[in-house]
Formats: C-alpha cells, sequence, structure tokens
C-alpha cells in the first residue's frame, strides 16, 4: 500500500519535470475569461476590517530573524492585523497600458497566489474567540464559527500558553490554471512562503510560531471546518499547515492537538460560503490524486532539533526589518554587471542555516533536508563557478558520494559550509537548465535548491509537500537578503529537473532539485506604475 503510494507520487514527480525538448503538460494559453480569481471570501460569514498598521514595529534588520530583541506584545486586533498586514497582505499596484494588478509581501508563482490563511483567534477587543479567514484584498477578518469560551479556555490550557493558530490550504486551480500539471509543485512552493512570512511577522511582535508535526491534515481540515464546507468541485481548499503562535519561552510547545478539543471543532457550527473563483475548472487529475497520496496522517510529535549557531552580523543592512518585508518584489531582469561583495553573499548563505531562537527555520517543520548548489556570476572576490551550501552537515558524505567524483569540495572559509565544485563562467549553464530564463545568468548568483527525496518520501510519503515547503521557506529568506543587501531577488520554478542533476552528477533520485532562486542587481520596468497596497480602503 505504502510502496504503492511512493510510487505514484514518484511518478508525479517524474512527469512534472521539464526537458529541453519537453515541458510538463500545461494548458499551453491563458484562457483568461475562466482565471480564476485570486482572493477568497466567504459570503456570509461576519466581516471584520482590520486596522492598518500607522507605525511599523521598530524591528531592525537583525531582527527579522533573531528572536532576543524583539519585545512580546499582547495579542490585540492592532497586533494581529499587524502581524497579517506584514505576513500576507498587499504589497503594493502595479500598472501598465490600462490594466492593474496587486503585489503580496509573500510570492507567488505567476503571481496567482493559491494560497488561503485561516486563523482562529482568543476573544479580543468585544469579540468572542472564533476562527477567521483572512481576506488580504480588504484586510479584512470572515467570522466562520464562534467558539465557546470553554473550548478556548481548554486549547489555552494544552498549549499550556497564550496564543492563537494559523493555518494554510491551497487551491490548486489556481496555479493548474496557467501551469497544469507541475502547479502542484507551486502550490507548495507557495505554502513554504507563506509559512516562512508568518514566522518572521510575528516574530517582529515577539511571537512565535511552532507547527503542530503531529496533526493529521484530517485533522486539520475539521478543525478549520473544511469537512462542512460546500466548496465548489475543483475550488476546494486542501490543508497546509496548522501553528501555534505563541511567546513560550519553553521549548515544550505540544505540537498536536487532542482528539476531544478537535471533534468539538468538527461539531461548531461554521458559516459563510465560499465564492466562486471562475466559471468552469479544468480538473488536472494527478494533482488531485498525488494531493491525496501525500495527505499527511497524524504522528509523533516531533521537536526539530537545531543547532545553536550565532547569527552572522558582519553585513548589517540600513533597512528595518518591515521595510525589508514590504520592499520585497520580483526581480524581472538584471544588470549583468551587478556584483554583490564577498562578505554579502556569504551573509545571506548564513540567514537560510536553520538555527534554534531564530525565525524562520524554528518554526520547526521538519528536520532540515535542503541544500543549495550555486551558480556563482559576480561575487567580489569569488571565482565565478559552481559551489555547493551544505545546510546541514549529516548529508555531506552521501551527497558527495552521489555527485560528480572531479568536484573539487574545496572549503571556502573556515567553519561556513560552503565548497567550490568547479571554477568557471556557468552564466549560459545557469540560463539554460532555468528554462532559459535569463535571470538565472544575468545575476550575481542563482542556485538549485537539492533536496534529501527519495529516502525521505519512501518513508514518510506526506513529506513530499514539506520538502517544497522547506524550499519555499529558504526562497523566501533569500527574497528577504537580496531586499536587505540593495538587491532584488526571484523564486525560480521553472528549471530542467533533470539537466541540473547531470550537472551535479546525480543518476538517480536520492536527491533532487526542488526549486531555483536568483539575485543581482535589479533594473526596473519604467512602463510599470506604483500605487500604495491599500490605497484602495478609504478611512482606513
Ligand atoms: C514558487 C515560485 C516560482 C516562481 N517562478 C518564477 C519563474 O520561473 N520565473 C520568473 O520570472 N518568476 C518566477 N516567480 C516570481 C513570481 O512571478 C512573482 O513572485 C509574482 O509575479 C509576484 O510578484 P512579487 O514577487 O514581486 O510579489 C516565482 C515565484 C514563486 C513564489
Amino acid at each position: 500500500m505504502k510502496d504503492q503510494r511512493v510510487k505514484e507520487i514518484i511518478d508525479y514527480h517524474e512527469a512534472t519535470k521539464h526537458h529541453y525538448d519537453r515541458y510538463a503538460r500545461s494548458p499551453g494559453y491563458m484562457d483568461w475569461k475562466n482565471q480564476p480569481h485570486p482572493f477568497r471570501s466567504y459570503a456570509g460569514a461576519p466581516t471584520l476590517p482590520l486596522p492598518l498598521l500607522k507605525k511599523d514595529p521598530p524591528a531592525a534588520y537583525q531582527d527579522l530573524y533573531d528572536r532576543k530583541n524583539n519585545a512580546r506584545q499582547a495579542v490585540t486586533v492592532e497586533t494581529i492585523a499587524g502581524f497579517l498586514e506584514l505576513s500576507l497582505g498587499l504589497s503594493a499596484w502595479k500598472a501598465v497600458s490600462g490594466s492593474q494588478w496587486s503585489l503580496r509581501i509573500n510570492p507567488s508563482s505567476g503571481n496567482l497566489h493559491p494560497t488561503e490563511a485561516h486563523l482562529i483567534l482568543p476573544p479580543f477587543n468585544s469579540n468572542p474567540s472564533g476562527v477567521y479567514h483572512y481576506n488580504a484584498l480588504g484586510h479584512v477578518l470572515e467570522r466562520r464559527a464562534d467558539i465557546p469560551a470553554e473550548l478556548w479556555q481548554r486549547i489555552v490550557s494544552h498549549f499550556g500558553a497564550e496564543g492563537f493558530l494559523i493555518g494554510s490550504s491551497s487551491i490548486f486551480w489556481r496555479e493548474s490554471w496557467k501551469y497544469g500539471e507541475r502547479a502542484f509543485r507551486y502550490c507548495n512552493h507557495d505554502a513554504g512562503h507563506a509559512l516562512a512570512c508568518v514566522s518572521l511577522s510575528a516574530n517582529l511582535y515577539g511571537w512565535k510560531v511552532t507547527c503542530l508535526n503531529g496533526l493529521s491534515d484530517a485533522a486539520i481540515d475539521a478543525v478549520l471546518g473544511f469537512d462542512q464546507i460546500r466548496f465548489r468541485k475543483l475550488e476546494e481548499e486542501h490543508t497546509d499547515f496548522l501553528c501555534f503562535v505563541h511567546s513560550a519561552a519553553s521549548n515544550r510547545i505540544p505540537r498536536s492537538l487532542p482528539d476531544q478539543i478537535i471533534s468539538e471543532f468538527a461539531n461548531l457550527p461554521f458559516i459563510g460560503e465560499p465564492d466562486k473563483l471562475s466559471q468552469t475548472c479544468v480538473d488536472w487529475e494527478i494533482i488531485y490524486q498525488t494531493a491525496r497520496l501525500s495527505k499527511k496522517p497524524a504522528t509523533e510529535e516531533i521537536a526539530v532539533k537545531l543547532e545553536n549557531r550565532k547569527l552572522s552580523v558582519s553585513a548589517p543592512s540600513p533597512l528595518s526589518a518591515a521595510d525589508i518585508i514590504r520592499n520585497r518584489r520580483s526581480a524581472t531582469a538584471f544588470d549583468r554587471h551587478g556584483s554583490v561583495s564577498r562578505d554579502r553573499f556569504l551573509n545571506m548563505l548564513d540567514k537560510t542555516l536553520p538555527r534554534s531562537g531564530c525565525a524562520p527555520f524554528d518554526a520547526e517543520l521538519i528536520e532540515p533536508a535542503t541544500h543549495l548548489l550555486l551558480f556563482v556570476h559576480n561575487v567580489v572576490d569569488s571565482a565565478p563557478g559552481l559551489y555547493f551550501f551544505l545546510r546541514t552537515e549529516k548529508d555531506f558524505d552521501e551527497i558527495k558520494r552521489f555527485s560528480r567524483s572531479d568536484f573539487l569540495w574545496k572549503p571556502v572559509e573556515t567553519e561556513f559550509p560552503l565548497y567550490l565544485l568547479s571554477e568557471g563562467n556557468c552564466r549560459q549553464q545557469a540560463m539554460m537548465v532555468s528554462c532559459h530564463q535569463e535571470i538565472a545568468g544575468f545575476g550575481a548568483f542563482s542556485l538549485g535548491m537539492i533536496a534529501k527525496f527519495k529516502d525521505i518520501i519512501t518513508a514518510e510519503p506526506y513529506r513530499y509537500r514539506h520538502l517544497f515547503w522547506e524550499t519555499g521557506m529558504i526562497g523566501q529568506v533569500l527574497y528577504l537578503e537580496a531586499e536587505a543587501h540593495g538587491l532584488r531577488g526571484t523564486g525560480i520554478g521553472c528549471f530542467f529537473d533533470d539537466a541540473v542533476h547531470e550537472i551535479m552528477g546525480f543518476n538517480d533520485n536520492h536527491y533532487q532539485s526542488l526549486y531555483h532562486f536568483t539575485v543581482g542587481k535589479p533594473i526596473e520596468d519604467p512602463r510599470l506604475t506604483t500605487r500604495p497596497p491599500y490605497h484602495h480602503l478609504k478611512n482606513r
């Protein structure tokens, strides 16, 4: 049974690889009249407009990640609103020749935004505790269920701490509308970006996000009331993760919920009809099949042990944490002469390392399993070439064994897990493997995220999604790091999978490249005009 699931998930992965001579199956054109609406609302659910931030949290650049300087804030309507505005809210509106579109704090493949957010909040202001959906367009909470005071108290006693819960779900159709079968991967990248966004934003309020990694997807469905919603076919929300947001100093936060609490949620009366997103939807069957096969069962709760390593501070940024979050954008073109100093480059990589006491990886989603294969083009005082950045030592011997025997594996710095594999100009190679996209070769560096694949999925098929989430989290850190250092990044979901594996010398799927990223000096598009994120909301 399990072997068959693993096989079918791996079959999906193989079927959705792009190759030089063949792209994964997709519509091949844009069906504009059926483009899914990027914002969901729950009609009939009472709405609670959230205040917009008048002043951003004061955290400095380093405090984006480091927890120790961020003072713990009370959970109020203002702090929840600020937390959401700086994690999943709008970041700007762009316009060109008569059309306009919104951008968000969290990026999304094709700006299609399959990720939805739901919150389980304590009583605040005059509201009793309840289950809410967050609609970023109006910056409003939609109240989908009331939670009896006594049930909320039991949640607090269970966690042994005050706080709230945030969950995410994906609407696959929003991505498959454009990208077809590969869209399941992109939805999961986006979920990972969103997880990093909430962890980093929570940190600015002195809160920590902890993944409830013991919960089954079925339990999350029950808690978020998805079992009771009559979703339109193919417009369903598919559960990603549920996290507890808290300020407990202890690492003993439970990573699950008792069955009794879950079944009480299942019996709450939920209200609100999800609105229609498209006139008609296309059933990319393999996506729904793979989603079923990679559903998470209840598992043992794990406290992921992270190293206690210091954050590198030698390349500070003059920007505040909130400015970096708000300014994040994807670059669409790079100045090919744009470089990054060696110090900044090393600092950017350093921030992708999982460490205790630092957002976002201390959300404890997964034992770190992803590394970076770097195409270094223009890093001052560094030879151009292929490099490898090892995010966890334990995979070192195995990766070396599976990769090309003529790689140098020459350490670049003492006590820093960056290795030179081979010297030489690799701009062309980087562009080619990233679907011929110039941004991969014209920047200062680009990279492929190499995840331990076969053994992890064979042991626990649901981790297929988690691996993509981990890469999305790394991507989010790289986006913010690029911004912090006066550069710009772009996530790259379009790449020729096996061409990357060939560069590494991989002959099988023990390790796979799951996501690409590029960083460089951006060239702005002068045709675009920009408007503030919430210019459309009056009096808030
Ligand atoms: C998972 C993922 C994959 C992406 N893939 C590509 C890509 O292959 N090429 C590209 O130019 N941009 C890519 N992007 C960038 C998106 O197009 C961009 O995030 C989106 O248009 C929203 O713009 P913003 O990031 O400036 O908010 C990707 C983004 C994500 C999150």
